[in-house]
């Protein structure tokens, strides 16, 4: 069977999203800053919602504001207008005491880890113990259980000095959740770790977000990583929302500039010499013309078939491209030359297998 003539419900149900309640809600949010040359807006009118147990990205270019909507769902920076509910509740309405109840329910990571370094590992994450006036034996028995989720258990009384940045970073996140908190918070938690280091750190995220069921707001201007975990993303542009959805829809078919600027480094782009040799126009009947297939998830929830493929007729060649699948979604494109001759019916027999189909130019045969 083709993967076109799937049933129309197997195709609609994989499109659907899952259900899930909202945890945090933003409502019209807007801030200013008062910067030397001037009025900033870093959010303007900014709507959305994150849902419970979700793993939801935040990007944009630097300055859009990322940081600013992260810090304020614990109120660490405070909105000029709009709101911010965590399960219905308006946060910017709480006193003081009630803030500090709801920042123990967020944990928070950073790019630098924040730790101190006259302290043992032990010690910095118990620190947030002894400021909540936690008993030492019970947070003695707290701590070595998070260093063990994390997987520092024979880390106890090293100092941070004698760590890599990826085992720092994993103080961090055990010093994140020893509150037991509810939404963990990472702003560019892993940009200062190298690719290897970084994938242990998001595995660790990932394993965390699924055993606690912790809801987890990541910003990161890598966008391979927002690929990996994310469920979710928005994306964010001075200030406003550019455009949101799960990962595969907007990195697979994204709609906003400011979106495909992001994504321009992740892209199976044409290879110079092909991109060279393209002419806008044919010039004579003996010419290929270079068709780009582009699957962006939404037609091909299987990956794509080989005799599917081979639908196309026997001048067509296969030129460059690859696949990759993002969350059970073939994603990509492949570049094909088809004799120009017969483009109509080829570009047809494509559309058929790609979400998209585009004629990039010709090139002889
Ligand atoms: N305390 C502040 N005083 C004045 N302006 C600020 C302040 N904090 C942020 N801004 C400005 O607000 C805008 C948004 O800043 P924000 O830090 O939220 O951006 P960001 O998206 O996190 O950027 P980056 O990717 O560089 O971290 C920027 O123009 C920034 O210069
Ligand atoms: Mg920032």
């Amino acid at each position: 069977m083709m993967q076109n003539e799937l049933p129309a419900a197997a195709v609609a149900a994989d499109d659907a999203a899952p259900p899930v309640a909202p945890h945090i809600v933003f409502e019209g949010l807007r801030k200013h800053y008062q910067g030397a040359r001037g009025r900033v807006t870093a959010l303007d009118d900014v709507s959305f919602a994150i849902g419970r147990g979700e793993i939801f990205g935040i990007i944009g270019r630097s300055g859009a504001g990322k940081s600013t909507l992260l810090r304020s769902i614990n109120m660490l920076e405070r909105p000029d207008g709009g709101a911010v509910r965590i399960d219905g509740t308006d946060v910017g309405r709480l006193d003081e005491n009630a803030l500090v109840r709801l920042r123990r329910r967020i944990g928070m990571i950073f790019q630098h880890f924040n730790l101190l370094s006259a302290k043992t590992v032990a010690e910095n994450v118990a620190l947030p113990l002894r400021v909540a006036g936690v008993k030492p034996a019970e947070a003695r028995r707290r701590v070595q259980a998070l260093l063990e989720l994390v997987g520092l258990g024979g880390k106890a009384d090293v100092y941070p000095a004698k760590l890599s940045g990826g085992q720092k970073q994993r103080v961090g996140i055990a010093r994140a959740l020893v509150h037991d908190p509810e939404i963990l918070l990472c702003d560019e938690a892993t940009s200062a770790l190298d690719p290897e280091t970084t994938q242990s750190i998001l595995a660790l995220l990932r394993d965390i977000n699924r055993k606690l069921g912790l809801t987890v707001v990541l910003i990161t201007h890598d966008m391979a990583v927002i690929r990996e975990v994310c469920h979710r993303v928005l994306v964010l542009d001075a200030g406003r929302v550019a455009e949101e959805g799960e990962v595969w829809r907007v990195f697979g078919n994204p709609q906003a500039e400011a979106t495909r600027a992001l994504l321009r480094p992740l892209r199976h782009d044409v290879p110079a010499d092909l991109a060279a040799a393209l002419r806008p126009e044919p010039r004579g009947a003996g010419e290929a013309a270079v068709l780009r297939l582009r699957f962006t998830g939404q037609g091909q929830p299987g990956g794509v078939s080989l005799p599917a493929l081979a639908a196309l007729g026997p001048g067509a060649r296969l030129l460059h491209g690859g696949l990759d699948r993002l969350r059970g979604h073939a994603q990509g494109s492949l570049l094909v030359s088809v004799p120009a001759g017969a483009l109509r019916e080829e570009a047809a027999r494509a559309a058929l297998l790609a979400d998209h189909v585009e004629v990039l130019g010709y090139v002889d045969a």
